[in-house]
């Protein structure tokens, strides 16, 4: 077999990409990536690789969250603050909760291109090709706004890059400190989950005021002082990611250098196919969704193709089959797991089996649905005794009205107060917590039964 190469998947059939029109306008642009600087390194994705592995095995467990499309229109400061924020909370939430070391990716730096269920999209009569994500073509309903501009892919990197720089200094330059634990409350959460926070907060202040008397402090142990926060997004556009793929001079192997984890989507998950061809030749930690079109015998030929090695930690299967679905699929893809023994980490994605059209005309997620998946999903492993390795949730620290449900209850009529996405309906920050707590009952309520048998 000859050599992967960066390139390979151009000889694969393709879907849901765009057909840019000005050939020489797309290789001038890819010309200008190729020399532009990795957003990632390969230590870094072999390290989430590990952390992923360890989440395999029930002794991590992943926190996966952010917009479903990154916006050019809205990216601030602000909103990448807030979200990471509310991504520490939750997994402050769920390291208290359940005892257990919480891997944070956060679905940003590179998010942005988007699969769609149609070609194109018709408004009063007026059939427009369909928006595609920031990093292809825009979101406004003309002809000039849907034609596909490879100019696009180089401000995608120029803000995955910035967000990347802040997400560092964030994560790093004591934003993170365990000792500010109370101060990562956002200001306009003052329900029942924060109060509950809030008890958790406290309780670690203690803790921490504690070990500080006895002389470990932010200052001697780094754990307390930073936090490690990866990104992720789909691997969609294959021209921006072959672009960024490097050679990594230590390993001698490819790095998608567009983000530390990247994942298939549903709909592009041929095994034939150009995007797992792409994703079979990099180093990196890789997704794959799994819907209820996902057959055992696919899943097995994309096990072997995306993790030859049986690597732990390089294969995440991320379950998407909607509230109520999970115990007619997961099993039998568990099955297949099992009879190939493979090593995958199983993560539940309860947005994207749930997403409905309200009374009033919005594309929403009720909470109600999202939580009966993630029991599901915790239900199902733990009558096969596997492993529920994470969550991976559409979710943004900002006080939006996209999905209905939770504890401020938003209700069908709210939805067009703020809702802002510019593709799927998100979870709110109050949204978010308030799951971060039902998921620490489920996990700890698990590992306190696998325990209790491993003992009896
Ligand atoms: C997504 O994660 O935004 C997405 C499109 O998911 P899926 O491929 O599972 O539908
Ligand atoms: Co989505």
């Amino acid at each position: 077999m000859s050599e992967w190469q960066k390139s390979d998947w151009r000889k694969k059939p393709r879907v849901q990409m765009p057909d840019y029109t000005d050939a020489a306008a797309l290789n001038a642009v890819e010309a200008q990536l190729s020399k532009y600087p990795p957003l990632v390194f390969a230590g870094e994705a072999r390290r989430l690789k590990q952390h992923l592995g360890a989440a395999g095995r029930g002794e991590a467990f992943l926190l996966q969250g952010g917009d479903c499309a990154e916006s050019f229109d809205q990216f601030s400061a602000d909103a990448i603050r807030d979200t990471f924020k509310v991504m520490l909370q939750m997994a402050m939430v769920l390291t208290y909760g359940a005892k257990v070391p919480v891997v944070k990716v956060g679905r940003m730096a590179g998010q942005f291109a988007k699969p769609r269920s149609a070609p194109t999209e018709t408004i009063d009569g007026v059939e427009l090709p369909s928006y595609r994500g920031d990093i292809i073509n825009e979101l406004d309903f003309t002809a000039a706004a849907r034609i596909p501009n490879p100019q696009k892919m180089l401000q995608a990197y120029t803000q995955a890059a910035a967000t990347l720089n802040l997400l560092r200094a964030f994560s790093t330059g004591g934003f993170a400190d365990m000792s500010r634990v109370h101060s990562w409350t956002l200001g306009f959460t003052d329900e029942q989950e924060v109060q509950k926070y809030s008890e958790i907060a406290t309780r670690i202040q203690d803790t921490i005021d504690f070990m500080a008397a006895a002389g470990i402090t932010a200052d001697t142990t780094h754990e307390f002082s930073t936090v490690d926060f990866y990104t992720s997004h789909e691997s969609l556009l294959l021209e921006y990611e072959e672009a960024l793929t490097r050679l990594d001079s230590t390993s001698g192997k490819w790095l998608a250098g567009s983000g530390h984890m990247i994942w298939i989507g549903d709909r592009t998950r041929q095994p034939d196919g150009a995007h797992v061809e792409f994703c079979s030749g990099v180093l990196n930690p890789i997704g794959l969704k799994c819907g209820p079109t996902t057959t055992a015998e696919d899943l097995k030929v994309l096990m072997s193709r995306l993790n030859p090695d049986n690597e732990e930690g390089k294969l995440t299967l991320i379950a998407r089959f909607g509230a109520g679905k999970a115990g007619e699929h997961l099993p039998r893809l568990i099955k297949a797991v099992k009879e190939e023994g493979a090593n995958v980490t199983w993560v539940c994605d309860p947005m994207h089996g749930n997403t409905i059209k309200s009374s009033t005309g919005y594309k929403t997620r009720p909470f109600d649905s999202v939580l009966r998946e993630v029991r599901d999903f915790f239900g199902v492993h733990k009558a096969e005794g596997t492993v529920p390795g994470g969550v991976h949730f559409e979710m943004t620290g900002q006080d939006v009205t996209e999905c209905t449900g939770g504890v401020r209850a938003v209700t069908e009529e709210d939805l067009s107060d703020r809702y802002h996405t510019a593709c799927d309906p998100r979870l709110n920050a109050s949204q978010s917590l308030e799951l971060a707590f039902l998921v620490a009952e489920e996990l700890s309520a698990l590992r306190a039964e696998q325990g209790a048998r491993q003992a009896g």
